[in-house]
C-alpha cells in the first residue's frame, strides 16, 4: 500500500485521555487518567474473552444466583474478575461497586480517591447466541479525601459522577467515553495493534425516530407509557406529514443505547429493572453530554439519589423531544 494511503494522524485512547487531562484544572494528578486507561485495558481483556467464549467453552450458566436473583453466566464472573483486578492494580480506587457483588468492595489503598461503579457484562441473556453485549462504568471522586471511604461516597446523585462510559462487544469492539464538561467520544479497538483508536469524535445524538422497548412487559406498563407507545405506532400528521417510527430492541442496554446515540430515538425501560448506579447513571451522563435527555419519567435521572447499592429505576433516554413527550404524559396522567 502506498504510504499516502496509511493514516498517521492516530489518536489512541491513551493519548486522548492525556490530552484531556492536560486541559483539566486537576491535570497534575493524572489519577483519573490512570483509572480510565485501566478500564480500557479491562475492556480489551473482556473483549478477548467474549470473542473466544464459544471456542474456550466459557459460554453458559454457573450454578450461582447473584444479588439480582439472576442466574450468573460464566462470562459475568470472568468479566467481573478482570475488571476488579485491573482497577485494583492502579492503586487509585477506594471503592468498587459491581452488579455481581452484593456489597461494595473497599480497597485499602493509600492514594485511592475514586469510586468505580460498573456492570462488567451487560446483556447476559444475549451471550449464548452471540448478540452484542457490553460493559458499563461510572466514576466518582470520594467526597472528602481525608475521611475514611464509606457508602456516603457511593450513594450520591448522578450529577456528581465525573466520568462514565461503556464498551460494546459487537461487530467491532467500541469504547464510548465522556467526562465532566467534555464531549462523548468513541474509540474502536484495532485488532492488529490492540489499541483503541478515536473513530467517533464528539458524538451528538442522531435524529432518527427509533423506539426501543421490551413490549413483552406491556401488561406492566402504566398509562403514560401506553399512551406514548400508541402515539409512535399511530402517529398524528405533523405539517401534513406522518412521522414514521421504527422499532428496534436488542435486549442489551449497551447495544440499545449505542444505536440510540448514533442514530437517534428513544430507549424505554419503564418497569424499573435497570440499576441506577451502574446502568442508569452512566448512560444518562453519556446521553446528556451527547445532547440528549434522560428521565425517570417524572424527573431528571441524574438528580436521583440511590438509597442502596443495587437500587433500580424506570428510565427513558434519547432525543430531548421524545423524552419531553413522555414527561408531559406523566404530568398529564399522574
Ligand atoms: P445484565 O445482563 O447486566 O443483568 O443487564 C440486563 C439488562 C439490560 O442489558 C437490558 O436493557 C435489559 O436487562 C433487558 O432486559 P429484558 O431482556 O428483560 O428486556
Ligand atoms: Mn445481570
Ligand atoms: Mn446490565
Ligand atoms: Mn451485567
Amino acid at each position: 500500500m502506498a504510504s499516502e494511503e496509511l493514516r498517521t494522524d492516530i489518536v489512541t485512547l491513551t493519548s486522548h485521555i492525556i490530552a484531556q487531562q492536560q486541559k483539566s484544572p486537576n491535570h497534575t494528578r493524572g489519577d483519573l487518567s490512570l483509572l480510565l486507561n485501566s478500564i480500557g485495558s479491562a475492556c480489551k481483556w473482556i473483549s478477548n474473552v467474549v470473542r473466544k467464549a464459544e471456542l474456550l467453552k466459557v459460554i453458559g450458566a454457573t450454578a450461582v444466583t447473584n444479588v439480582q436473583a439472576e442466574t450468573v453466566q460464566k462470562l459475568d464472573v470472568l468479566s467481573n474478575e478482570i475488571f476488579i483486578n485491573l482497577i485494583k492494580g492502579t492503586g487509585r480506587a477506594a471503592i468498587l461497586v459491581s452488579e455481581e457483588n452484593e456489597e461494595a468492595i473497599f480497597i485499602n489503598a493509600e492514594r485511592g480517591h475514586y469510586v468505580v461503579v460498573f456492570d462488567p457484562l451487560d446483556g447476559s441473556s444475549n451471550i449464548d447466541c452471540g448478540v452484542s453485549i457490553g460493559t458499563i462504568f461510572g466514576i466518582y471522586h470520594v467526597v472528602n479525601e481525608t475521611e475514611k471511604p464509606s457508602l456516603k461516597d457511593v450513594l450520591r446523585p448522578g450529577t456528581e459522577m465525573i466520568a462514565s462510559g461503556y464498551c460494546m462487544y459487537g461487530s467491532s469492539t467500541m469504547l464510548v467515553l465522556t467526562s465532566e464538561g467534555n464531549p462523548v467520544d468513541g474509540f474502536t479497538l484495532d485488532p492488529n495493534t490492540g489499541e483503541f483508536l478515536l473513530t467517533h469524535s464528539q458524538i451528538k445524538i442522531g435524529k432518527k425516530k427509533i423506539y426501543s422497548i421490551n413490549e413483552g412487559n406491556s401488561y406492566a406498563f402504566d398509562g403514560a407509557v401506553k399512551a406514548y407507545l400508541q402515539s409512535v405506532k399511530f402517529p398524528e400528521p405533523v405539517n401534513g406529514k406522518v412521522p414514521a417510527y421504527t422499532a428496534r430492541y436488542v435486549g442489551s442496554m449497551v447495544a440499545d443505547i449505542h444505536r440510540t446515540l448514533l442514530y437517534g430515538g428513544i430507549f424505554l425501560y419503564p418497569t424499573g429493572k435497570l440499576r441506577i448506579l451502574y446502568e442508569c447513571f452512566p448512560m444518562s451522563q453519556l446521553m446528556e453530554n451527547a445532547g440528549g435527555k434522560s428521565s425517570t419519567g417524572r424527573k431528571r435521572m441524574l438528580d436521583v439519589v440511590p438509597d442502596k447499592l443495587h437500587a433500580r429505576s424506570p428510565i427513558f433516554l434519547g432525543n430531548t423531544e421524545e423524552i419531553e413527550k413522555i414527561e408531559d404524559l406523566y404530568k398529564k396522567l399522574d
